[in-house]
């Protein structure tokens, strides 16, 4: 079989050449002695017309009558159509039906909305909306490992499976095999875990940081990709229960120098998918979000906008009477708030940084002012929080003070605080949620829709 990929993209060496397509019917019309299909394949985000005649299948009304999504087996001539809407056809001289498409098939020629879409997670692949976002998504995962792999990063495999909160945000997926109607009990009632799998409560992971940090302690440069999970019951178009995220983590390394790569990568991921995702681009820029594309070619060019919380709160506060959520210093920036930095103020991405150590977590660098702390939040209009990173803690009195600070358990963090012990050094890192930056490439505005099957507050269907 020739993938149709392949036909496009060298249409005139195919030009007259006998070929055999397979892919799913996205369209089908009978003019009563011809017809026309529009087959896709999933090579490219582009279908292939294929014209059939009564006059060269013997079995013409049985394909006259297939539905769209049936899987057909096309075999017939390239002809090049420069007059034509669509550069070329092929001229069917057999079809095969390799699987019939019932006829209350739930994807129709008519554009369907997202919402409903979302009811049907396993066909929405079929549909260009969600071709073309599932398509980007994955050149651009390709393109954060091509970003980090030149610049010599080792990529980590973290654990799913954690025995760590490294968030501190409580918001953990229990991970267990006791029953919870049979389990054995302390005598307080609480379940015991040490009877548990792992002999201590575990979870899903929130974050890979802390394993990434051992790592970087080793390979200077790190990074991680993979799923994370947080039970966070905000029922929002940015948050999902499981996501991806990329950590980089790197020794040696500021809070500055940890914004510049950042900021590098971002404009990386929009420059490739650019180049190698042009249909789609424009497919999202003439049907989701008019603007798209000079949008993203100004990011890749322009600096990102710096700021520090303090500089931040008093722009935002002179504001309040535009937020439902009053700003002052001390409080945690709402997206309301992030997004009219980014949108309002600074027309671009820009770093907040040097946040006050209360909202923020355990292993952040106290800056030495006692009140702040060197982390960072990359924010994009349209959706706030797209990053949010930090220099880690390096002196290890300063950090034990801090967990002792927060009630936690030191002896959790043997092994963090061994690194502090043995060879610590300046190091940094961030933590890119995966599909806020699809979201930012593509301009689709709900998290549901970048996601191939999203888990979120109240459904795991699929
Ligand atoms: O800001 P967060 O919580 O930072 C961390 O987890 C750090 N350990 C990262 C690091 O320094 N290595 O999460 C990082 C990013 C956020 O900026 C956001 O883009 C995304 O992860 N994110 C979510 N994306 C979708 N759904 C959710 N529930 C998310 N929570 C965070
Ligand atoms: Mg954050």
């Amino acid at each position: 079989r020739t993938e149709i990929a392949r036909i496009f993209a060298d249409m005139e060496h195919f030009d007259g050449q006998d070929v055999t397509v397979c892919g799913w019917t996205r369209t089908i019309r009978d003019m009563k002695n011809f017809g026309f299909i529009e087959l896709n394949d999933g090579s490219c985000f582009k279908s292939i017309q294929v014209v059939f005649e009564e006059g060269s299948l013997e079995n013409y009304k049985e394909i006259a009558k297939q539905n769209v999504g049936a899987a057909l087996i096309v075999q017939g001539k390239v002809v090049l159509t420069p007059q034509a809407k669509q550069p070329l056809e092929i001229k069917a001289a057999s079809i095969q039906v390799e699987g019939p498409s019932a006829p209350e098939y739930p994807l129709q020629k008519k554009r369907h909305g997202v919402e409903f879409l979302r009811t049907v997670a396993h066909l929405r692949p079929r549909t260009n909306l969600f071709s073309a976002a599932f398509r980007v998504r994955s050149v651009a995962a390709f393109s954060i490992h091509e970003f980090f792999q030149n610049r010599g990063f080792v990529y980590v495999h973290t654990p799913i499976i954690t025995a760590s909160d490294c968030e501190g945000a409580g918001e953990m997926f229990r991970v267990t095999t006791l029953d919870p109607e049979n389990a054995p009990r302390l005598e307080n009632g609480q379940i015991d875990y040490s009877q548990d799998f792992f002999g201590k409560p575990a979870s899903l992971t929130v974050s890979g940081q802390l394993n990434a940090e051992n790592f970087a302690m080793a390979f200077g440069n790190v990074y991680t990709f993979g799923p994370t999970f947080r039970a966070e019951n905000s029922n929002t178009q940015r948050h999902a229960a499981e996501f991806w995220m990329i950590e980089p983590e790197m020794a040696f390394c500021d809070l500055a120098g940890d914004m510049d790569v950042a900021e590098d990568m971002i404009k990386y991921v929009i420059r490739t998918v650019l180049e190698r995702c042009p249909q789609e681009m424009d497919f999202f820029n003439s049907f989701v979000d008019k603007g798209l594309l000079e949008r993203l070619q100004h990011v890749a060019s322009a600096d990102f906008g710096r700021v520090t919380y303090t500089e931040a709160v008093e722009i935002l506060k002179q504001h309040n009477d535009k937020f439902d959520f009053k700003v002052e210093w001390g409080t945690d920036l709402q997206t309301e708030h992030e997004r009219f930095l980014t949108e309002q103020v600074y027309k671009r991405p820009v770093f907040v940084t040097d946040y006050p150590k209360e909202i923020k977590a355990f292993y952040m660098r106290l800056n030495d002012d006692g009140k702040t702390v060197a982390a960072t939040d990359c924010l994009v209009p349209g959706i706030g929080e797209i990053i949010g990173g930090s220099q880690r803690e390096e002196r290890l009195d300063v950090l034990e003070a801090r967990i002792q600070e927060l009630g936690m358990n030191p002896q959790d963090y043997w092994w963090y605080l061994d690194l502090r012990r043995y060879g610590s050094c300046k190091h940094a890192g961030f933590g890119l949620g995966f599909e806020r930056m699809v979201m930012y490439l593509t301009g689709i505005s709900n998290i549901r829709d970048v996601l191939p099957h999203p888990r979120t507050v109240g459904s795991a269907d699929f």
